[in-house]
């Protein structure tokens, strides 16, 4: 009894006490889906999502919309020929059905090294077209329903603006050859394969450097007028933007004004903004960089929300949940610290600058 005397007493006198001191000035902490207007994503892995707690908890809490960071990759949805495995991205349906939130399927078709071993090996243009059809087929149709919208293509423009056409990458890794085996023209039959597949989905086309490659960003205007002229069916734009803090801000506003020009839908598919351009091996963030990383994270959301209609707004995904598991450093083999959580989940100045570009 006198614990609980105690405790009640206890509890009638602290929000008097905060009421004075700290309440008047404390704005409540806001999560990015409820300060935004438009879905806030973020691509996620599946095995992360069920293992870690924290993960999932600020998955749960900041987005509205989920995108699959490999697990709905060709690779891994058809390791083999013949064979669909939809495991690791039922855990992400399941996921985003029960916690009511959208998903974006990435990606049918790109030519890169993480579509399967089999589908490199096929040189002949007929076998090709056969089996992507029977793939977009296949998987839109086992997604109908599940996903609101799909990347049909990813990447086919190389920097010049052309339909890139290249065996090899740079250090001499096997790629999916679409432009010369398929043709020139492969992009816009895909694009019809997936609206037969799935009539309800929003077929996007996924890029990423409009900002910084003017020639590409006036490629991809230039097919979706094509598109439009033709009646090929597409409704939006994927930008990735994986920028860095030194990304001039007039090209992240013509790439998002040219795309809006369209008229389709504008989708930041893959945000992260990087503090170590240089790729120094020895790079620790200062609180300089942060703050530089703050101002891009808040010119890119506030630009977005200004430039692009809001009927247009299809959302901003930022690509991972936290410095800790985001692809950068793997990829550019140098420490970064690229999104607005870091490590251990704690909202980093970068968080405040999207809120900030919300307002
Ligand atoms: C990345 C994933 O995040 C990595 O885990 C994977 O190893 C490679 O692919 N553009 C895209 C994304 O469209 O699919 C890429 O995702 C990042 C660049």
């Amino acid at each position: 009894m006198k614990s609980l005397f105690f405790f009640t007493g206890l509890a009638c006198l602290v929000p008097f006490a905060f009421h004075l001191d700290e309440r008047p000035s404390a704005a409540p902490a806001q999560t990015l889906q409820e300060a935004s207007p438009f879905p806030i994503g973020f691509a996620i892995n599946p095995a992360t999502l069920q293992r870690n707690a924290a993960y999932r908890q600020t998955v749960t809490q900041e987005v509205n919309s989920l995108t699959a960071d490999v697990a709905m990759k060709p690779s891994r949805i058809s390791p083999q020929k013949g064979v669909y495995d939809f495991g690791k991205a039922a855990i992400l349906i399941d996921f985003a059905q029960a916690q009511k939130k959208r998903v974006h399927g990435h990606a049918l078709v790109w030519f890169i090294d993480t579509s399967p071993a089999w589908l490199k090996q096929i040189r002949d243009s007929t076998e090709l077209e056969n089996t992507l059809k029977t793939y977009i087929q296949t998987v839109g149709t086992h997604f109908k329903g599940k996903v609101a919208s799909w990347d049909v293509v990813n990447e086919a423009f190389n920097d010049q603006g052309g339909i890139r056409t290249d065996s090899l990458n740079k250090s001499g890794k096997t790629l999916l050859n679409l432009g010369k085996i398929l043709g020139q023209d492969y992009v816009a039959r895909m694009f019809q394969y997936a609206r037969a597949a799935d009539p309800n989905a929003r077929l996007f086309y996924n890029e990423y450097g409009q900002e910084t490659r003017p020639a590409k960003l006036a490629a991809v205007v230039a097919m979706v007028t094509d598109f439009k002229r033709r009646g090929i069916p597409i409704n939006g734009l994927g930008l990735q933007m994986h920028i860095n803090i030194d990304t001039p801000d007039s090209g992240i506003e013509e790439a998002l004004r040219k795309s809006a020009e369209t008229g389709l839908l504008v989708h930041i598919s893959e945000l992260d903004i990087a503090l170590n351009p240089g790729k120094k091996k020895d790079f620790s963030a200062t609180p300089e960089l942060l703050e530089k990383q703050y101002q891009k994270y808040k010119f890119v959301v506030s630009t977005y929300k200004k430039v692009v209609p809001a009927p247009q707004q299809f959302g901003i995904t930022l690509w991972g949940v936290d410095d800790g598991t985001s692809w950068i450093p793997g990829y550019c083999q140098c420490p970064d610290y690229v999104l607005p959580f870091d490590a251990t989940f704690a909202k980093k100045r970068a968080h405040q600058g999207f809120l900030d570009g919300l307002k």
